[in-house]
């Protein structure tokens, strides 16, 4: 069972900029709703009860966002537009925060939550990737943990050509979507061991903190969560459940532009 969850959200948004000195890309809108607000919904649909959300020195809206707001509550109240409190009524979960003061990595954001996991498996959410489905793409990874009692992650089919942005890896199926990974390559230049590249969803046994702990600054200079998980494929072992379903990196404008439609599209449907 898995019912802890880390969403880091301390990185800088370098791809976003100038938006993103001020506004985190984990803000951003779609339909009218901040990303994050997707992720934590996905989080509590698979049976998640208690997050942690990794925060950077100017992310203070996403702490605000979860917040109750009293004044806004009597405000709609007085105004007789109570039907809108609703909408802002932060989600039925225990969601506790701790500031990464230096962006180090996603590795050494993950590393925050050590305490937080405890000696219990965990799942990690990454708020920028992001599938508007109606059901929580993380309970498969939660499944296959079940099943199997080892590390999961999230895995997605992309084109030749965009493979050297992520991580891809080398697996032999397992069974209909669970994959058995032997190792991770980082952004390959060329020859990628496969078409199946890591998606900002994890399931990670605790044993990942003690790989993490000592790991050196890999790519960017930054302590990188694929060279810890890359280190556990041999040692405790690593499987990736490949989604069919198509996510949407809001990182990327093209891609923001598509999920916005797609939300637009879904708000007008169930007004009909
Ligand atoms: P990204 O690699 O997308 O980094 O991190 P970023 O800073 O958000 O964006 P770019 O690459 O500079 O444009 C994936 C997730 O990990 C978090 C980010 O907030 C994002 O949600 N992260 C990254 C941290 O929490 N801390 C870090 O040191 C780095």
């Amino acid at each position: 069972m898995i019912y802890r969850a880390i969403i880091p959200a301390a990185g800088y948004g370098i791809r976003n900029l100038p938006v993103t000195k001020s506004i985190p890309k984990e803000m951003f809108p779609i339909g009218g709703r901040p990303t994050i607000e997707y992720i934590v919904e996905e989080a509590i649909l698979a049976g998640i009860t208690e997050i942690l959300i990794i925060l950077s020195r100017n992310k203070n809206e996403i702490m605000n966002y979860f917040d109750r707001s009293i004044e806004l509550e009597c405000f709609l109240t007085a105004r007789g537009k109570e039907h809108l409190i609703p909408t802002i009524t932060p989600p039925k979960v225990s969601i506790q925060y701790t500031r990464q003061h230096e962006a180090l990595g996603l590795g050494h954001a993950v590393l925050m939550g050590k305490s937080f996991a405890g000696n219990e498996p965990f799942a990690v959410l990454l708020p920028d990737q992001v599938s508007l489905q109606r059901k929580s793409m993380l309970i498969p990874l939660i499944k296959t943990y079940d099943t199997y009692s080892t590390n999961v992650i999230g895995l997605q089919h992309v084109e030749p050509a965009l493979l050297k942005n992520y991580g891809v890896v080398a697996a032999q199926r397992l069974k209909n979507r669970v994959f058995d990974i032997e190792s991770i390559v980082e952004k390959p230049k060329k020859d990628p061991p496969s078409n199946l590249a890591i998606m900002g969803r994890y399931v990670l046994r605790p044993e990942v903190f003690e790989v993490l702990k000592d790991i050196a600054p890999g790519q960017g200079g930054e302590i990188q969560l694929t060279d810890a998980l890359s280190e556990l494929c041999s040692t405790s072992g690593m499987l990736g459940y490949a989604y069919k379903e198509r996510w949407y990196d809001t990182s990327i404008e093209q891609d923001y532009l598509k999920i916005q439609k797609q939300a637009y599209l879904m708000k007008l449907h169930n007004k009909h």
